[in-house]
């Protein structure tokens, strides 16, 4: 079955459906193909590889990619008809419908690439999305107060995966699929039917080069999993640098994924990565796979509304086993 398909058949199967949904769906994933073509030819054009000139509101340095991604991806979004407003980790304010569109009853959060640091060299990349209903009054183009809203409230979340093959892993609260592009007649082919965490795992998932800067709590969590003694025996280290990547391994083979907080540092006070278009969807995931997403004081992100769009959290998110062990552990 193709994602477009599967699309369709789920749209079916709610009487009330007005078909919005799954049309804007069709443009996403039109610009997911777009974008993991142009990433296939990494190497090969000039607008792939390298940074451009500008650094982005939160001052990391815009690599082509990201650019060409985000343009791509907002581009084709804006003009769908079905969304009121957008965000983007490449804007510092909300993305507006322009003036001669239709608007429609969705908001659309994006990280356009996200693990942008690994593009240059050839390693796994990712989009992440979400989509929440529209809280201001319909018909007129929506704002702000429309994307700023509770994880749990979510449509629609999903990533891209551009690794070894295209994937698109979505929920729209009803359990986690995927689909894997056939690059051979260009369709997302449904290829994981039914995506679950296991309820246990042994990979662990930290950037362990700030243990320095971590609470003690952090340090000594990481020092307890490492231990002969542990439940699951001392655990294996993998670490991308892409969350879309670390994210689907660990939930493909179980495990734990943490971005703390840097206690002892400035950089990242709050931890790095951003709730609306981050942390936000990839919980909404994590739960429907049967998995669990915190932030390092335990609270769900789910539960968490976020204050502004680039608003960054600690994440904490995998098997449910491991990341109750966490808690278990940052509790003591
Ligand atoms: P982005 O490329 O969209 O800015 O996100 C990068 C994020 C995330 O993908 C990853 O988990 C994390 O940054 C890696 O950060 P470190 O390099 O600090 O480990
Ligand atoms: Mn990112
Ligand atoms: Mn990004």
């Amino acid at each position: 079955m193709s994602l477009s398909q599967y699309l369709i058949e789920e749209q079916l199967k709610l009487p009330y459906a007005t078909g919005d949904f799954t049309a804007l769906m069709s443009h996403l994933v039109y610009a997911a193909k777009i974008v993991s073509r142009e990433v296939r030819k990494a190497g090969l054009l000039d607008h792939v590889l390298g940074v451009t000139s500008s650094t982005n509101i939160q001052g990391e340095t815009v690599m082509k990619l990201d650019e060409y991604a985000d343009t791509l991806i907002t581009n084709a979004m804006k003009i769908c008809g079905h969304l009121c407003v957008m965000a983007s980790e490449e804007h510092e304010n909300i993305i507006e419908i322009p003036t001669g569109y239709n608007i429609g009853k969705y908001t659309f959060a994006f990280d356009p690439l996200d693990g942008s640091s690994n593009i240059d060299s050839n390693v796994s990349i990712g989009t992440i999305f979400s989509i929440h209903l529209r809280k201001t009054q319909a018909g007129k183009k929506g704002t702000e107060e429309d994307l700023l809203q509770k994880g749990s409230l979510q449509r629609c979340a999903g990533y891209i995966l551009y690794g070894s093959s295209t994937m698109m892993v979505l929920t729209m609260g009803n359990g986690v699929v995927g689909f894997t592009l056939d690059p051979s007649c260009g369709e997302f082919l449904l290829s994981n039917p039914d995506i679950k965490f296991p309820d246990s795992g042994n990979i662990y998932s930290v950037n362990e080069g700030n243990y320095n800067f971590w609470s003690d709590e952090m340090k000594s969590y990481i020092r307890h999993i490492k231990h002969l003694e542990t439940s699951s025996g001392p655990k294996t280290l993998r670490y991308i640098g892409s969350l879309v990547a670390d994210f689907h391994r660990n939930l493909l083979k179980g495990g734990i994924f943490l971005y703390p907080e840097d206690a002892k540092s400035e950089k990242y006070p709050n931890g790095k990565l951003r709730m609306l278009y981050e942390a936000s969807p990839m919980a909404f995931i994590a739960e429907q796979a049967g998995g669990m997403a915190v932030n390092v004081k335990g609270e769900k992100i789910l539960d968490l509304i976020p204050g502004s769009l680039h608003e960054r959290t600690t994440l904490v998110t995998g098997s449910r086993k491991e990341v109750e062990e966490f808690l278990k552990f940052i509790k003591k």
